[in-house]
Protein backbone atom coordinates (compact mmCIF):
# COMPACT_ATOMS: atom_id res chain seq x y z
CA UNK A 1 0.00 0.00 0.00
CA UNK A 2 1.26 3.50 -0.91
CA UNK A 3 0.92 6.65 0.70
CA UNK A 4 0.77 10.03 -0.10
CA UNK A 5 1.28 13.36 2.22
CA UNK A 6 -2.46 13.30 2.02
CA UNK A 7 -3.79 10.14 2.92
CA UNK A 8 -5.58 10.05 6.32
CA UNK A 9 -3.21 9.10 9.42
CA UNK A 10 -5.16 5.58 10.09
CA UNK A 11 -4.70 4.99 13.97
CA UNK A 12 -4.68 1.28 14.92
CA UNK A 13 -5.62 1.52 19.13
CA UNK A 14 -5.63 -1.67 20.58
CA UNK A 15 -9.05 -3.34 21.01
CA UNK A 16 -9.70 -5.21 23.81
CA UNK A 17 -13.18 -7.68 23.58
CA UNK A 18 -14.83 -9.08 26.32
CA UNK A 19 -17.36 -11.68 25.51
CA UNK A 20 -20.16 -12.16 28.64
CA UNK A 21 -21.64 -8.35 29.67
CA UNK A 22 -21.95 -9.83 33.32
CA UNK A 23 -20.75 -8.07 36.15
CA UNK A 24 -16.97 -9.42 35.53
CA UNK A 25 -17.29 -8.27 32.45
CA UNK A 26 -19.13 -4.78 33.19
CA UNK A 27 -16.51 -3.98 35.35
CA UNK A 28 -13.76 -5.46 33.59
CA UNK A 29 -14.67 -3.07 30.76
CA UNK A 30 -14.82 -0.20 33.31
CA UNK A 31 -11.29 -0.93 34.80
CA UNK A 32 -9.53 -1.39 31.19
CA UNK A 33 -11.33 1.73 29.42
CA UNK A 34 -10.48 4.58 33.08
CA UNK A 35 -6.74 2.72 32.99
CA UNK A 36 -6.66 3.79 29.10
CA UNK A 37 -5.06 0.08 28.17
CA UNK A 38 -7.34 0.21 24.83
CA UNK A 39 -10.79 0.33 23.24
CA UNK A 40 -13.09 -1.73 24.80
CA UNK A 41 -16.45 -4.07 22.81
CA UNK A 42 -18.57 -5.50 25.06
CA UNK A 43 -20.30 -8.75 24.07
CA UNK A 44 -23.26 -10.32 24.91
CA UNK A 45 -26.09 -12.37 23.44
CA UNK A 46 -28.69 -10.54 25.57
CA UNK A 47 -30.19 -7.96 22.99
CA UNK A 48 -29.45 -4.57 24.23
CA UNK A 49 -27.57 -5.15 27.38
CA UNK A 50 -24.47 -4.66 26.43
CA UNK A 51 -25.09 -1.07 24.59
CA UNK A 52 -26.52 0.23 27.51
CA UNK A 53 -23.67 -0.91 29.33
CA UNK A 54 -21.34 0.97 26.84
CA UNK A 55 -23.29 4.02 26.55
CA UNK A 56 -23.46 4.11 30.54
CA UNK A 57 -19.18 4.57 30.76
CA UNK A 58 -18.93 6.53 27.30
CA UNK A 59 -21.23 8.62 29.68
CA UNK A 60 -18.75 8.64 32.32
CA UNK A 61 -15.55 9.53 30.01
CA UNK A 62 -15.55 13.25 30.36
CA UNK A 63 -15.91 12.83 34.32
CA UNK A 64 -13.09 9.97 34.36
CA UNK A 65 -11.33 12.38 31.92
CA UNK A 66 -10.34 9.23 29.25
CA UNK A 67 -11.22 9.43 25.09
CA UNK A 68 -11.58 5.39 24.69
CA UNK A 69 -14.64 3.86 22.87
CA UNK A 70 -16.91 1.51 24.30
CA UNK A 71 -18.71 -0.50 22.03
CA UNK A 72 -21.79 -2.91 23.47
CA UNK A 73 -22.91 -5.08 20.68
CA UNK A 74 -24.81 -9.00 19.99
CA UNK A 75 -22.79 -9.39 16.74
CA UNK A 76 -19.13 -11.04 16.75
CA UNK A 77 -18.31 -9.29 13.50
CA UNK A 78 -18.22 -6.18 15.67
CA UNK A 79 -15.45 -7.42 17.12
CA UNK A 80 -12.81 -8.16 14.19
CA UNK A 81 -9.04 -6.99 14.92
CA UNK A 82 -9.12 -7.07 18.81
CA UNK A 83 -5.67 -7.71 20.31
CA UNK A 84 -6.80 -9.32 23.38
CA UNK A 85 -10.75 -11.11 23.73
CA UNK A 86 -11.43 -11.99 27.37
CA UNK A 87 -14.21 -14.94 27.99
CA UNK A 88 -16.15 -14.33 30.94
CA UNK A 89 -19.43 -15.68 29.36
CA UNK A 90 -21.25 -18.37 31.26
CA UNK A 91 -23.19 -18.85 34.48
CA UNK A 92 -21.87 -17.64 37.84
CA UNK A 93 -21.85 -20.17 40.83
CA UNK A 94 -24.71 -20.12 42.91
CA UNK A 95 -24.41 -20.64 46.93
CA UNK A 96 -23.23 -24.28 47.72
CA UNK A 97 -22.10 -24.55 43.87
CA UNK A 98 -18.96 -25.74 43.38
CA UNK A 99 -17.17 -24.36 40.04
CA UNK A 100 -17.13 -27.64 38.74
CA UNK A 101 -21.00 -28.42 38.99
CA UNK A 102 -20.95 -25.22 36.33
CA UNK A 103 -18.81 -27.72 33.81
CA UNK A 104 -22.01 -28.52 31.94
CA UNK A 105 -23.23 -25.07 31.01
CA UNK A 106 -20.42 -23.46 30.49
CA UNK A 107 -18.52 -26.14 28.10
CA UNK A 108 -20.74 -25.07 25.44
CA UNK A 109 -21.02 -21.58 26.26
CA UNK A 110 -17.06 -20.89 25.98
CA UNK A 111 -16.61 -23.45 23.25
CA UNK A 112 -19.07 -21.17 20.81
CA UNK A 113 -18.21 -17.52 22.26
CA UNK A 114 -14.03 -19.08 21.68
CA UNK A 115 -14.79 -19.93 17.99
CA UNK A 116 -16.53 -17.04 17.20
CA UNK A 117 -14.13 -14.15 18.48
CA UNK A 118 -11.03 -16.44 16.65
CA UNK A 119 -13.11 -16.23 13.80
CA UNK A 120 -12.99 -12.40 13.85
CA UNK A 121 -9.63 -11.94 15.61
CA UNK A 122 -7.28 -14.66 14.30
CA UNK A 123 -4.20 -12.55 15.80
CA UNK A 124 -5.90 -12.43 19.42
CA UNK A 125 -4.65 -13.14 22.48
CA UNK A 126 -7.33 -15.17 24.81
CA UNK A 127 -7.72 -14.71 28.30
CA UNK A 128 -10.55 -17.00 29.82
CA UNK A 129 -12.61 -16.18 33.09
CA UNK A 130 -15.53 -18.19 33.34
CA UNK A 131 -15.52 -21.42 35.95
CA UNK A 132 -14.73 -23.94 35.94
CA UNK A 133 -11.41 -21.98 34.99
CA UNK A 134 -8.37 -24.52 34.46
CA UNK A 135 -11.24 -26.89 32.91
CA UNK A 136 -12.77 -23.60 30.47
CA UNK A 137 -9.06 -22.67 29.49
CA UNK A 138 -8.19 -25.68 28.40
CA UNK A 139 -11.70 -26.42 26.30
CA UNK A 140 -11.14 -23.02 24.80
CA UNK A 141 -7.81 -23.87 23.60
CA UNK A 142 -8.88 -26.92 21.72
CA UNK A 143 -11.42 -24.88 20.23
CA UNK A 144 -9.10 -22.25 18.38
CA UNK A 145 -6.30 -24.49 18.10
CA UNK A 146 -4.13 -21.32 19.51
CA UNK A 147 -0.85 -22.00 20.19
CA UNK A 148 -0.58 -22.24 24.26
CA UNK A 149 1.12 -19.30 24.43
CA UNK A 150 -1.58 -17.06 23.30
CA UNK A 151 -4.19 -18.56 25.28
CA UNK A 152 -4.14 -18.40 29.05
CA UNK A 153 -6.87 -18.59 32.29
CA UNK A 154 -7.12 -15.84 34.55
CA UNK A 155 -7.15 -17.00 38.55
CA UNK A 156 -4.03 -17.24 40.37
CA UNK A 157 -3.45 -13.50 39.97
CA UNK A 158 -7.16 -12.86 41.88
CA UNK A 159 -5.98 -15.82 43.80
CA UNK A 160 -2.69 -14.82 44.83
CA UNK A 161 -4.36 -10.87 45.49
CA UNK A 162 -6.86 -12.95 48.19
CA UNK A 163 -4.09 -14.33 49.84
CA UNK A 164 -2.14 -10.63 49.95
CA UNK A 165 -5.07 -9.23 51.20
CA UNK A 166 -6.00 -11.64 54.21
CA UNK A 167 -2.27 -11.26 55.07
CA UNK A 168 -2.23 -7.57 54.65
CA UNK A 169 -5.45 -7.30 57.01
CA UNK A 170 -3.80 -9.69 59.81
CA UNK A 171 -0.53 -7.89 60.08
CA UNK A 172 -2.19 -4.39 59.38
CA UNK A 173 -0.06 -3.30 56.73
CA UNK A 174 -0.67 -1.81 53.20
CA UNK A 175 -1.88 -4.70 50.92
CA UNK A 176 0.20 -3.29 47.98
CA UNK A 177 3.27 -4.00 50.05
CA UNK A 178 2.29 -7.98 50.33
CA UNK A 179 3.82 -10.33 47.48
CA UNK A 180 2.40 -13.89 47.22
CA UNK A 181 1.74 -16.43 44.78
CA UNK A 182 -0.80 -18.69 44.40
CA UNK A 183 -0.26 -22.01 42.19
CA UNK A 184 -2.26 -24.88 40.58
CA UNK A 185 -6.18 -25.01 39.94
CA UNK A 186 -8.56 -22.14 40.85
CA UNK A 187 -10.57 -23.97 43.52
CA UNK A 188 -10.40 -25.70 46.72
CA UNK A 189 -7.08 -27.53 45.68
CA UNK A 190 -4.77 -24.15 44.63
CA UNK A 191 -1.97 -24.43 46.24
CA UNK A 192 -0.35 -20.90 47.56
CA UNK A 193 2.97 -20.82 47.88
CA UNK A 194 3.61 -19.33 51.89
CA UNK A 195 7.28 -19.82 52.10
CA UNK A 196 7.57 -17.15 48.78
CA UNK A 197 5.00 -14.79 50.42
CA UNK A 198 6.54 -11.30 51.82
CA UNK A 199 6.15 -8.19 53.31
CA UNK A 200 8.45 -5.76 51.41
CA UNK A 201 10.74 -9.11 50.80
CA UNK A 202 10.62 -9.94 54.48
CA UNK A 203 9.24 -13.90 54.07
CA UNK A 204 5.92 -13.79 56.13
CA UNK A 205 7.30 -17.06 58.19
CA UNK A 206 9.45 -14.35 60.14
CA UNK A 207 6.16 -12.38 61.06
CA UNK A 208 3.29 -15.34 61.22
CA UNK A 209 3.22 -18.48 63.09
CA UNK A 210 2.33 -21.43 61.26
CA UNK A 211 -1.42 -21.88 62.79
CA UNK A 212 -2.07 -18.27 61.87
CA UNK A 213 -0.96 -18.69 58.00
CA UNK A 214 -2.80 -21.65 57.46
CA UNK A 215 -6.04 -20.09 58.32
CA UNK A 216 -4.83 -17.63 55.75
CA UNK A 217 -4.58 -20.47 53.40
CA UNK A 218 -7.76 -21.95 54.34
CA UNK A 219 -9.59 -18.85 53.69
CA UNK A 220 -7.73 -17.97 50.41
CA UNK A 221 -8.56 -21.38 49.57
CA UNK A 222 -12.59 -20.70 50.33
CA UNK A 223 -11.99 -17.05 48.87
CA UNK A 224 -14.33 -16.96 45.96
CA UNK A 225 -17.23 -19.38 48.27
CA UNK A 226 -16.99 -17.10 50.93
CA UNK A 227 -18.35 -13.95 48.68
CA UNK A 228 -20.96 -16.64 46.97
CA UNK A 229 -22.54 -16.82 50.43
CA UNK A 230 -22.41 -13.57 51.26
CA UNK A 231 -23.86 -12.47 48.42
CA UNK A 232 -25.79 -15.10 47.69
CA UNK A 233 -26.38 -14.05 44.02
CA UNK A 234 -24.16 -14.10 41.78
CA UNK A 235 -20.19 -14.25 43.24
CA UNK A 236 -17.06 -11.57 43.04
CA UNK A 237 -16.53 -9.28 40.60
CA UNK A 238 -14.59 -6.49 41.30
CA UNK A 239 -10.78 -8.43 42.20
CA UNK A 240 -11.96 -10.89 39.20
CA UNK A 241 -12.25 -7.47 36.88
CA UNK A 242 -8.72 -6.49 38.38
CA UNK A 243 -6.89 -9.38 38.15
CA UNK A 244 -7.83 -9.94 34.88
CA UNK A 245 -6.69 -6.28 33.65
CA UNK A 246 -3.55 -6.60 35.18
CA UNK A 247 -2.94 -9.31 32.71
CA UNK A 248 -4.18 -7.26 29.73
CA UNK A 249 -2.30 -4.67 31.16
CA UNK A 250 0.77 -6.51 31.14
CA UNK A 251 0.24 -8.00 27.95
CA UNK A 252 -0.36 -4.56 26.02
CA UNK A 253 2.08 -2.71 27.69
CA UNK A 254 4.59 -5.51 27.05
CA UNK A 255 5.28 -5.49 30.77
CA UNK A 256 6.91 -9.38 30.62
CA UNK A 257 5.49 -9.18 34.69
CA UNK A 258 5.74 -12.70 36.35
CA UNK A 259 2.03 -13.43 37.44
CA UNK A 260 0.65 -16.83 37.46
CA UNK A 261 -1.26 -17.54 35.19
CA UNK A 262 -3.41 -20.48 33.87
CA UNK A 263 -1.55 -22.71 31.11
CA UNK A 264 -1.54 -25.56 28.80
CA UNK A 265 1.46 -27.38 30.56
CA UNK A 266 3.96 -29.89 28.35
CA UNK A 267 5.86 -31.47 30.95
CA UNK A 268 6.51 -28.14 33.51
CA UNK A 269 6.31 -29.44 36.92
CA UNK A 270 6.28 -33.14 35.46
CA UNK A 271 2.32 -32.30 34.28
CA UNK A 272 1.36 -32.85 30.64
CA UNK A 273 -1.86 -32.05 28.75
CA UNK A 274 -3.74 -30.18 31.35
CA UNK A 275 -4.08 -26.80 32.29
CA UNK A 276 -3.35 -25.46 35.70
CA UNK A 277 -1.64 -22.31 37.32
CA UNK A 278 2.45 -21.76 37.04
CA UNK A 279 4.17 -18.62 37.36
CA UNK A 280 4.61 -16.97 33.47
CA UNK A 281 6.02 -13.93 32.19
CA UNK A 282 3.40 -12.07 30.18
CA UNK A 283 4.25 -9.80 26.92
CA UNK A 284 2.64 -8.71 24.00
CA UNK A 285 3.32 -12.46 22.56
CA UNK A 286 1.21 -13.72 25.53
CA UNK A 287 2.88 -16.41 27.51
CA UNK A 288 6.95 -15.41 26.65
CA UNK A 289 7.90 -17.86 29.40
CA UNK A 290 7.36 -20.55 31.92
CA UNK A 291 9.01 -20.53 35.11
CA UNK A 292 9.91 -23.65 36.88
CA UNK A 293 10.24 -23.21 40.12
CA UNK A 294 11.86 -25.73 42.79
CA UNK A 295 9.07 -26.65 45.12
CA UNK A 296 9.30 -28.80 48.08
CA UNK A 297 7.36 -32.32 48.18
CA UNK A 298 4.38 -31.23 49.88
CA UNK A 299 4.29 -28.14 47.04
CA UNK A 300 4.15 -30.51 44.28
CA UNK A 301 2.23 -33.03 45.65
CA UNK A 302 -0.31 -30.22 46.01
CA UNK A 303 -0.17 -29.34 42.41
CA UNK A 304 0.07 -32.48 41.00
CA UNK A 305 -3.05 -33.16 42.77
CA UNK A 306 -4.86 -30.39 41.83
CA UNK A 307 -3.87 -30.99 38.22
CA UNK A 308 -5.69 -34.44 38.80
CA UNK A 309 -8.73 -32.79 39.26
CA UNK A 310 -8.79 -30.69 36.70
CA UNK A 311 -7.62 -33.60 34.29
CA UNK A 312 -10.66 -35.50 35.47
CA UNK A 313 -13.35 -32.60 34.85
CA UNK A 314 -11.05 -31.55 31.61
CA UNK A 315 -12.31 -35.75 30.74
CA UNK A 316 -15.81 -35.30 31.90
CA UNK A 317 -16.16 -31.95 29.65
CA UNK A 318 -15.20 -34.06 26.42
CA UNK A 319 -18.07 -36.27 27.25
CA UNK A 320 -20.69 -33.44 27.94
CA UNK A 321 -19.28 -31.99 24.51
CA UNK A 322 -19.53 -35.19 22.24
CA UNK A 323 -23.33 -35.80 23.51
C1 LIG B 1 -14.05 -16.31 42.37
C2 LIG B 1 -14.64 -16.69 41.07
C3 LIG B 1 -14.41 -15.62 40.05
O1 LIG B 1 -13.06 -16.93 42.76
O2 LIG B 1 -14.15 -17.91 40.64
O3 LIG B 1 -14.55 -15.37 42.98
Amino acid sequence: MSSSPNSPIVCNLPRVTIVGAGRVGSTLAQRVAEKNLADVVLLDIIAGMPQGLALDLMEARGIEIHNRQIIGTNNYADTSGSQIVVITAGLPRKPGMSRDDLLKTNAKIVVEAAKNAIAHSPNAIFIIVTNPLDVMTYLAWQATGLPRDRIMGMAGVLDSARFETFIALELGVLPADVKAMVLGSHGDLMVPLSRYATVNGIPITELLDAATIERLVERTRNGGAEIVELMQTGGAFFAPASATSVMVESILLNQSRLLPVATYLQGEYGLEDVVIGVPCRLGCGGIESILELNLTDGEREGLHTSAQSVRKSIERSQEILAE
